[in-house]
């Protein structure tokens, strides 16, 4: 299966924002250090900050 693309400038996956998560990263301007996810489009940076913090709630929940 194809990868899903969440931020095309750098190249970060689904699977790579799921990743960070279960290593524990638990706020979004560690996951930007650590990935550069919309670190350059704002519009990238708003829809990626709503969806981690989705992942992060469904992670925590289990
Ligand atoms: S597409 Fe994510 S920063 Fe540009």
């Amino acid at each position: 299966m194809e990868k899903e693309v969440l931020c095309c400038c750098h190249n970060v996956t689904l699977e790579d924002v799921k990743e960070q998560i279960i290593l524990g990263v638990d706020n979004f301007e560690d996951l930007q250090e650590i990935t550069k996810i919309g670190t350059d489009c704002p519009p990238c940076k708003e829809k990626n900050e709503k969806l981690f913090k989705i992942l992060l709630e469904e992670e925590i929940k289990g």
